[in-house]
C-alpha cells in the first residue's frame, strides 16, 4: 500500500450512515440489532452458532459438540452429518425456488446461460456420477483447472456431493505452479476444458495441464475430465482424457449427497505465504457452509429477489465462499462472468449490470482503480439503478477510490461492504452490515458477530486506539481453516507461534497490520510479512526469488513489492547474475518470462534490476527494508549498523 493512501485513510475522517429506508428493510435493521447479535455471539458462542446451525441448515444428522478447541485445532459440530451440496441444491428443489435461476452466466464472447436450481442439481449430480465411473471414491482429492464457466462451480459442487475434496487452481497460474499443487494434494482425477476466453485471448488450459502432467509429473492423476469451451484443438490421450459432453450424455441425474461428517475435508485450497511453497490451507464442512451462508445472508443483506454477482474467478477462495457455497446455500441468484475488464470493451462490467438488473456487486478495488482510469462515460452511459449494495475485498480500498465506487456507480445510494478476510479465514471477519453499519471510506468498520478481533502488540497485548499493531482474531470460528494440508506443523508456525499466546489463550494472527479508531472500526494496513499483494492476489516473495534463482543466470535475487497506482503493489526484483552472463534488457524480459513460466502472469515483475550484491546482515539475511525503500523511489530508513557491506547499498543507489 502507497504511503499516500496510509496518509488519506489516517485522515479520514467521513461517516455515511445507512439511510433509513433500506435498514427498515434490512436483514439486520440497525446498529443496536447488530450490537445485540454481537453481545450474544460473545458471551455464549457455542450457542450462538448452534442456533444458526440449526436454524439456517439441513443436518442429516445433528452433532453432539458445538466446539471442540484444543488450540490451535478446532472442530465445529462434532459428529454432525451434512452434506453441502444438498444445502446448496436440493433443500432449494422442495420450494419454489426449484425454477429459479441459481447460476446466471455470461461468457466474455457474449454467449450467456442460465440454471435453475432444477437444472444446476441434475447438471451436479451428472457430474458426480461420471467422477464416480472414474474411479473417484469419497476422501480422494479432485483437482479443478477451469475457466468461469458453469462448470467450474458444478465440478466443486460434484465434488462436494460425493465427498471428495476439490483442489481448485486458479486457470492464470501456470503449468508449473500447477504441477505442484496437484502433487501436493495427490490429485485422482482432474477436470479442466480445452481452454477459456480472457481479455480477447484463449487460454490455453488443456496444453497447460498436459505439460504439468508430462513425464508421469503428477503419478497420483489417473483421468482428466475435459469440458469443451472454446473448440480449439487439444491433444487427447487415450485413456487418460475424456470429454465431459462425451459421459455428460450418457450420466445418470440420480446421485444421492454423501453423509459427510461435518469435520470431513470439504476442499484444498492454495495460497501464497513467506516460504516458496505454496500452502494448503484445508477448510472442513459443517462450519463452513454455515459461516459462508450466514455472512452472505448479513453482510450482502440477501433477498430472494436479488441479482447477486461477484467477479472473482472461482480459483480464489472469494469465489469458492461467495460465488458458489454461500450464495446457492441461501437459494440466491449467483452471476458468473467469464470476461475480465478489458480496454477493448471497457463497459463489460456496467453492460452485464444493465442486462441483468445486477442488485448487488462485488468487486476488488484494483479493478475499481482500472475502472476509474477508463473513465466515468462508461458507467454513465448504463443504467445502473437495479444496484443497491456494492463490495469490495482483496486490500484495503483508498478513500478516492471508495467516494467514486459510492458515487459514480452507486449513484450516492448503495451502501458500500468492504470485508476484510482471508483465504486462511473461509469468510467475511471484518466488514459493515448494510442496513446497521455506517461506513468510513477506507475501514472494513466492525468484526462480525462471533469475531473477536484485535490490535495487539507482539506479546499480544493490546494496544491503544489508533495505534498501530498487528491484527488477531481471539476465538475460534466455525469457517476457520483446519490445518496446512499435511503440515500441522506448519500450520502452528505460520499462523499461532508469532503473537505470544495471552493468558493461555492462542491468537490468531493473520498477517495483516492494522489500527483500530476511538469508535471501534479496524482500518487494515496491508500484510507485514513477506507477502505482496498484486491486485488483489497474494504472491509470496519467496516464490518469485525461487522462480527467478531456478533460471540458469540467476545468482541471488530479493524481491519486494513496490506501490503501484492501479495494482496497489508491483513485483519489483533485484537480481545478482552468475559470471558468465551480463545484464542487458534482453536477459530483463527472458527473466520475466521465466517468472510467468514458473508461476503464472499475475507474478510477472514489474521492473527487475541487476545489482552486483544484496544488502545482506552480517548473518547473511538479506535486508528487505531498504529494497522495499529502493523500489519505491525513497529515501533508505532504519539501522544501517548490522549490514555486512556498505558499498553494496552506495552501489544499489547509484544504479537507480
Ligand atoms: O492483506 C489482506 C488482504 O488480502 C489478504 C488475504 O488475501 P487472500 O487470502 O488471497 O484473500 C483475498 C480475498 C479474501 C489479507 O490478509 N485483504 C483482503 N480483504 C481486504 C484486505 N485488506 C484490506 N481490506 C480488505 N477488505
Amino acid at each position: 500500500m502507497s504511503e499516500t493512501t496510509i496518509e488519506s485513510i489516517l485522515q479520514e475522517k467521513r461517516l455515511f450512515a445507512p439511510c433509513s429506508e433500506f435498514s427498515q428493510n434490512a436483514n439486520i435493521k440497525s446498529f443496536a440489532e447488530y450490537q445485540q447479535l454481537y453481545e450474544q455471539s460473545i458471551s455464549d458462542p457455542e450457542g450462538f452458532w448452534a442456533n444458526l446451525a440449526e436454524t439456517e441448515l439441513d443436518w442429516f444428522q445433528k452433532w453432539d459438540r458445538v466446539l471442540d478447541w484444543q488450540p490451535p485445532f478446532a472442530k465445529w459440530f462434532v459428529n454432525g452429518k451434512i452434506n453441502i451440496s444438498y444445502n446448496c441444491l436440493d433443500r432449494h428443489l422442495t420450494t419454489w425456488r426449484k425454477n429459479k435461476a441459481a447460476i446466471i452466466w455470461e461468457g466474455e464472447p457474449g454467449d450467456s446461460r442460465t440454471l435453475t436450481y432444477a437444472q444446476l442439481h441434475r447438471e451436479v449430480c451428472q457430474m458426480a456420477n461420471v467422477f464416480k465411473q472414474l474411479g473417484v471414491k469419497k476422501g480422494d482429492r479432485v483437482g479443478i483447472y477451469m475457466p468461469m464457466i458453469p462448470e467450474a462451480a458444478i465440478a466443486m459442487l460434484a465434488c462436494a456431493r460425493i465427498g471428495a475434496p476439490h483442489s481448485v487452481v486458479f486457470g492464470g497460474f501456470s503449468a508449473e505452479a500447477l504441477k505442484a499443487r496437484l502433487q501436493d494434494a495427490e490429485a485422482k482425477l482432474v477436470v479442466t476444458a480445452d481452454g477459456g476466453f480472457r481479455k480477447d485471448k484463449v487460454v490455453p488450459l488443456k496444453d497447460a495441464l498436459d505439460e504439468a502432467l508430462s513425464n508421469n509429473g503428477v503419478p497420483s492423476v489417473e483421468n482428466v475430465l475435459v469440458v469443451q469451451r472454446t473448440k480449439q484443438t487439444i491433444n487427447m490421450q487415450e485413456g487418460r482424457d475424456h470429454w465431459w459432453h462425451e459421459l455428460h450424455a450418457q450420466a445418470s441425474i440420480n446421485c444421492p449427497p454423501e453423509p459427510m461428517d461435518s469435520e470431513d475435508l470439504l476442499f484444498i485450497l492454495y495460497t501464497s505465504g513467506t516460504t516458496g511453497k505454496p500452502k494448503g490451507v484445508v477448510h472442513t464442512t459443517g462450519g463452513y457452509n454455515l459461516y459462508t451462508h450466514i455472512t452472505t445472508k448479513w453482510a450482502f443483506d440477501l433477498k430472494d429477489t436479488d441479482v447477486y454477482w461477484c467477479t472473482a474467478d472461482v480459483g480464489w477462495i472469494t469465489g469458492h465462499s461467495y460465488i458458489v457455497y454461500g450464495p446457492l446455500s441461501n437459494g440466491a441468484t449467483s452471476l458468473m462472468y467469464e470476461g475480465a475488464p478489458r480496454a477493448s470493451n471497457p463497459g463489460c462490467f456496467w453492460d452485464v449490470i444493465e442486462k441483468y438488473g445486477v442488485t448487488i456487486f462485488y468487486t476488488a478495488p484494483t479493478a475499481i482503480r482500472a475502472f476509474i482510469k477508463m473513465g466515468d462515460e462508461h458507467p454513465n452511459a448504463r443504467d445502473l439503478s437495479s444496484l443497491r449494495i456494492l463490495g469490495t475485498v482483496g486490500e484495503p480500498i483508498n478513500p478516492e477510490a471508495w467516494m467514486w465506487y459510492h458515487k459514480v456507480i452507486g449513484g450516492e445510494r448503495c451502501p458500500i461492504v468492504d470485508t476484510w478476510w482471508q483465504t486462511e479465514t473461509g469468510g467475511f471477519m471484518i466488514t459493515p452490515l448494510p442496513g446497521a453499519t455506517s461506513t468510513k471510506p477506507g475501514s472494513a468498520t466492525r468484526p462480525f458477530p462471533g469475531i473477536i478481533a484485535d490490535v495487539v502488540d507482539l506479546e499480544g497485548n493490546s494496544v491503544g486506539n489508533n495505534q498501530g499493531g498487528y491484527l488477531v482474531i481471539k476465538h475460534p470460528w466455525p469457517s476457520m481453516m483446519r490445518t496446512v494440508y499435511k503440515d500441522d506443523d506448519r500450520f502452528r508456525r505460520t499462523y499461532w507461534e508469532h503473537i505470544l499466546p495471552k493468558n493461555g489463550k492462542y491468537l490468531y494472527f493473520a498477517g495483516d497490520g492494522a489500527r483500530k479508531d476511538e469508535d471501534g472500526y479496524f482500518w487494515i494496513m496491508g500484510r507485514v510479512d513477506d507477502v505482496m499483494n498484486i491486485s488483489g492476489h497474494r504472491i509470496g516473495t519467496m516464490e518469485v526469488e525461487s522462480a527467478l534463482v531456478s533460471h540458469p543466470a540467476v545468482a541471488e535475487a530479493a524481491v519486494v513489492g513496490r506501490p503501484d497506482e492501479l495494482k496497489g503493489e508491483d513485483v519489483y526484483a533485484f537480481v545478482t547474475l552468475e559470471g558468465s552472463y551480463q545484464p542487458s534488457e534482453a536477459l530483463k524480459e527472458e527473466l520475466k518470462k521465466h517468472v510467468v513460466k514458473e508461476i503464472g502472469a499475475i507474478a510477472r515483475p514489474g521492473e527487475i534490476r541487476f545489482a552486483d550484491a544484496l544488502p545482506k546482515t552480517r548473518s547473511g539475511k538479506i535486508i528487505r527494508r531498504f529494497l522495499r525503500n529502493l523500489a519505491a523511489g525513497q529515501e533508505l530508513v532504519g539501522d544501517i549498523s548490522t549490514m555486512e557491506d556498505l558499498s553494496v547499498l552506495d552501489k544499489l543507489r547509484e544504479g537507480a
